[in-house]
C-alpha cells in the first residue's frame, strides 16, 4: 500500500489489454489458454511472496510461469497428460519456487484428494492461499478425448454439476478468508447466447459461503484483426442477428468458510 499511487495493479472492472504478454516461457502454443496478464494481476493483488497458488485447470502453465516470475509456489492439475509433460519440461530449470503439477481429473473427489495431499506434502504446505479456475467453455474448444474432460460436455446442467464438483474439491484446500477467481466466457449455441459465465457465478454464490468481490470484463484489443471491422465475422454477424464475442469474465470471490 505504500506505493499505491504508482502501482499498475488494475482496480477497474474493465480490463482492456493491449496485447498478450509473450515474454519468457509464454509461448501461446495451447489453444484456449488465457493471457498471462490475468494471473499476473490476480496473483500480485491477492497473494504474497511464498504463498501457494492452486490452478485446477492449469493447461499450458500460464499461471505457473507467472508464479515463477513473482516468487509464488504453485500446485497445478490438468486432465491432459501431454500438456502437463510439456509444462514439466519448461520448468526443468526452475529453482526459485516450489511447485508440483500432476495429471488429475479434478471433478473426481477421490482422485483430487489424493493428488492434492500428495502435492501439498511435496511442497511442504497444508493449504493454498489462492485458487484460480479457467475451465473449458462447454465444448467450444476440445482439449482431449477423455470422457471426464469438461470440454466434452455440451449440456449446460451437466457442465455446471461437474464444474461445481471441481470447485468444491479445490475450495476445501483454500485457506479461509482468502480469494479465488474463475475465468470464463459465454458461448453461442443453437442460435442463442448461453450466458455460461453468469450461470457459473450464480451457482457458486448459491452453493458456497463466499462473497463476490468483482466481475471484471476483459478484452484484448489485439484481437481486432481476427474479429474486427473488416473480417468475415463482421459480415456473418450482420447477415445474421448476433454479436461477436470479444470479452470474457473474471469473477473474484472471497472464501468465508
Ligand atoms: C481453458 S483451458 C485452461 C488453459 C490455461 N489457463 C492456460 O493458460 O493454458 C481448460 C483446461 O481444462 C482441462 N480440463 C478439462 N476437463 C478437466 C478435468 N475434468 N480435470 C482437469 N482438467 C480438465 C483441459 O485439458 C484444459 O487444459
Amino acid at each position: 500500500m505504500e506505493n499505491w499511487k504508482d502501482t499498475d495493479i488494475n482496480v477497474d472492472s474493465l480490463w482492456l489489454i493491449g496485447e498478450r504478454d509473450k515474454t519468457g516461457k509464454h509461448s501461446n502454443i495451447y489453444h484456449g489458454n488465457f493471457i498471462p496478464q490475468i494471473p499476473n494481476q490476480l496473483i500480485r493483488r491477492y497473494t504474497k511472496e511464498n504463498d501457494v497458488v492452486l490452478d485446477v485447470f492449469m493447461g499450458s502453465g500460464t499461471t505457473l510461469y507467472e508464479c515463477e516470475k513473482l516468487n509464488r509456489n504453485f500446485i497445478g492439475f490438468d486432465i491432459n497428460k501431454e500438456i502437463i509433460d510439456f509444462v514439466a519440461s519448461q520448468m526443468a530449470e526452475c529453482n526459485n519456487i516450489k511447485f508440483h503439477i500432476n495429471e488429475c481429473d479434478v471433478t473426481n473427489k477421490g482422485l483430487f484428494d489424493i493428488a492434492i495431499k500428495n502435492s501439498l506434502q511435496n511442497i511442504n504446505f497444508d493449504k493454498v492461499q489462492f485458487l484460480i479456475a479457467h475451465p473449458p467453455y462447454l465444448d467450444i474448444v476440445k482439449f482431449t478425448d477423455l470422457e471426464e474432460d469438461l470440454s466434452k460436455i455440451s449440456d449446460i446442467n451437466l457442465f455446471l454439476d461437474k464444474f461445481m464438483q471441481a470447485m468444491e474439491n479445490g475450495l476445501q484446500y483454500l485457506e479461509r478468508n482468502k480469494y479465488f477467481a474463475v475465468v470464463i466466457g459465454d458461448v453461442y449455441k443453437k442460435s442463442e447466447v448461453i450466458p455460461l459465465g453468469f450461470y457459473v457465478m450464480y451457482a457458486l454464490k448459491k452453493k458456497f459461503k463466499i462473497k463476490l468481490k468483482g466481475i471484471i470484463v476483459k478484452n484484448i484489443e489485439g484481437n481486432r484483426g481476427k474479429l474486427g471491422m473488416g473480417s468475415i465475422w463482421k459480415y456473418r454477424a450482420l447477415k445474421s442477428d448476433y454479436f461477436l464475442f470479444k470479452h470474457e469474465y473474471i469473477f473474484v470471490f472471497k472464501k468465508e468458510f
